[in-house]
C-alpha cells in the first residue's frame, strides 16, 4: 500500500477576488508502516495539504494517488467530538464492530478508562485530543493522517501522547502522516521528515530516519537535530 502526492499547486482566492498561493509544487510517497512527518511554520499550508491528501479539498492542481480502499483515520486539529455522546459512544459511532477488548486496550494505551462516560464538554484539550486518536485508531485504519495532535499541550503531557501514538502505531503496520511544527515531536515520532517551507508550502528537505523509534536516544535525538539545523550539502 502506498500513498503518492504529486500536488502541482493550490490557490486560495479572498472575497475581493485577490488569489493566494497556499502550496507550490509538492511531491512525495509513503509506504505502508512508514510514519512521514510534515513539518513547517504555522500557516504554511500544512491543513490545506492534509485536506486534499485525505480527498476532502478537490479544488487544486496534481493528483493524489491514495490506495483506493484504504480505511482512512483523521485526527484534525480540532478534536471535533460529538458533544453530546459519551467519550465510549464517540469511539463505538466510529467503530461500530469493534470489540470490547480493542476498545479497552486503546482506553488503557490512551489513559481513558476513568473517562468512558464523560461528555465531551467536561474533558480537557489532551483529553479530547486522546479520544479522537482513540476514534482514529478504532477504525484500525490503513491510513492515519494527525494534524498537530499534540499542539497546545504542555511539555509533559505532549510527551506522553506522543509515546502513546507511538505505542499504537507499532501495534500494526499502518501508514502515518503527522503535521506538526515541533521538531522535537518530529524527531521522536517520523520515520521520514519532510521539512515544509513558509507559505507556499514546498519540501525544502526530505530526510529519513533510519533508527527505529523506541532506540532514539536523546544523545541522538540531539545528533538528529544538529543534522538538521547544518545546511543541506546540496541545495535544491
Ligand atoms: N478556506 C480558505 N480560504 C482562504 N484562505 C485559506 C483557507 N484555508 C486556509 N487559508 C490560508 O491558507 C494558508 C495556509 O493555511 P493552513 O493550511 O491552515 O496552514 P497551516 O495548517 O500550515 O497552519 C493560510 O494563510 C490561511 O490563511
Ligand atoms: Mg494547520
Amino acid at each position: 500500500m502506498r500513498l503518492e502526492v504529486d500536488i502541482t499547486g493550490k490557490t486560495f482566492r479572498s472575497a475581493a477576488g485577490e488569489t493566494h498561493e497556499v502550496l507550490a509544487p509538492v511531491k512525495f510517497a509513503l509506504q505502508s508502516g512508514e510514519v512521514g512527518v510534515l513539518i513547517g511554520p504555522s500557516g504554511c499550508g500544512k491543513s490545506t495539504m492534509l485536506r486534499i491528501i485525505l480527498g476532502l479539498d478537490r479544488d487544486f492542481r496534481g493528483t493524489v494517488a491514495r490506495p483506493p480502499e484504504a480505511r482512512i483515520g483523521m485526527v484534525f486539529q480540532e478534536p471535533r467530538l460529538l458533544p453530546w455522546r459519551s467519550v465510549e459512544q464517540n469511539v463505538r459511532l466510529a467503530a461500530p464492530d469493534i470489540t470490547d477488548a480493542k476498545l479497552a486496550e486503546l482506553f488503557r494505551i490512551l489513559e481513558l478508562d476513568a473517562h468512558r462516560s464523560h461528555f465531551p464538554g467536561e474533558l480537557s484539550l489532551g483529553l479530547a485530543r486522546r479520544v479522537a486518536l482513540a476514534r482514529a485508531f478504532a477504525v484500525e485504519p490503513d491510513l492515519l493522517v494527525l494534524d498537530e495532535p499534540l499542539a497546545s499541550l504542555d511539555d509533559a503531557l505532549a510527551g506522553r501522547l506522543r509515546d502513546e501514538i507511538a505505542t499504537l502505531v507499532a501495534r500494526r503496520p499502518v501508514m502515518t502522516l503527522l503535521v506538526t511544527h515541533s521538531l522535537d515531536d518530529a524527531i521522536r515520532l517520523a520515520d521520514r521528515l519532510f521539512l515544509l517551507s513558509p507559505r507556499p508550502a514546498r519540501i525544502v528537505r526530505e530526510v529519513p530516519i533510519a533508527i527505529p523509534r523506541a532506540e532514539r536516544s536523546e544523545a541522538e535525538l540531539g545528533r538528529i537535530k544538529a543534522d538538521l539545523a547544518a545546511p543541506p550539502l546540496e541545495s535544491k
